[in-house]
């Protein structure tokens, strides 16, 4: 029986083999939900197979659709310097977003980000869950709404609950918190420096769980 667009998911191009390589290739021919068509490709999660701490996004943006790579616009930028504030190197983490394909509408010229549906959150989740099953991360941050949504549940509100560290089925330690990109909407200075910093203070919350549990490993 034909399926009917909300009922379509990731799950039909999920290979057989569930390494990292593997997953990425076949998430470049996902067509689980619209967004495929109105992107120019699957941006992939990206980072070390053993990364220890997993970091999780909304959606690429436009230098991302562009690149191929997560975070590497404006707010990555000011991601890498959050986690490199709170101690950690972006090389101790995996980058990923809930959904693989850059949503957006146009304005003017520019392509401008658009937000996700749940549908869409919901169809493109099972790439993420092969990515965590994949890595096994001891620390997961959801990064904002989208991320918080896709993993912890609707009922998970980021303002609220930001910074608890939980148990999930994903991670020995799991949290959310803002999304980069708030902080880079900001609307004065001020905000966006007690954005920011209490940005990096959830960051740093997550980096004492993660060096505590690699001291954990070590012995
Ligand atoms: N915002 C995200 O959530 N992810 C990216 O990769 C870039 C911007
Ligand atoms: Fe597939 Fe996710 Fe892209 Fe939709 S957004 S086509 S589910 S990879």
């Amino acid at each position: 029986m034909p399926r009917t667009p909300d009922t379509r998911s990731a799950a039909d191009f999920l290979p057989p083999g569930r390494s990292l390589p593997a997953l990425r290739e076949a998430a470049a021919g996902c067509r689980g939900c619209d967004l495929y068509q109105q992107a120019t490709r699957t941006v992939f999660g990206e980072g070390a197979p053993d990364a220890g701490l997993m970091l999780v996004g909304e959606q690429p943006g436009d230098q991302e659709d562009r690149s191929g790579r997560p975070f590497v616009g404006p707010a990555g930028r000011l991601l890498d310097r959050a986690i490199a504030e709170a101690g950690i190197e972006r090389e101790q983490a995996y980058l990923t977003n809930a959904v693989k394909h850059f949503k957006w509408k146009p304005v003017g010229k520019r392509r401008m980000h658009d937000k996700p549906r749940a549908a869409e959150i919901n169809a493109c989740r099972p790439w993420l869950e092969a990515e965590i099953e994949a890595i096994r991360p001891r620390v997961l941050v959801c990064l904002g709404a989208t991320a918080a949504q896709a993993l912890l549940g609707p009922q998970f509100r980021v303002t609220r609950q930001r910074g608890q560290v939980i148990q999930t089925r994903w991670a020995p330690a799991t949290l959310a918190t803002i999304h980069p990109s708030a902080i880079l909407r900001a609307p004065d200075d001020d905000a966006r420096h007690a954005m920011y910093e209490a940005f990096v203070a959830d960051l740093r919350i997550a980096a004492a769980h993660l060096h505590q549990e690699l001291r954990r490993t070590e012995v």
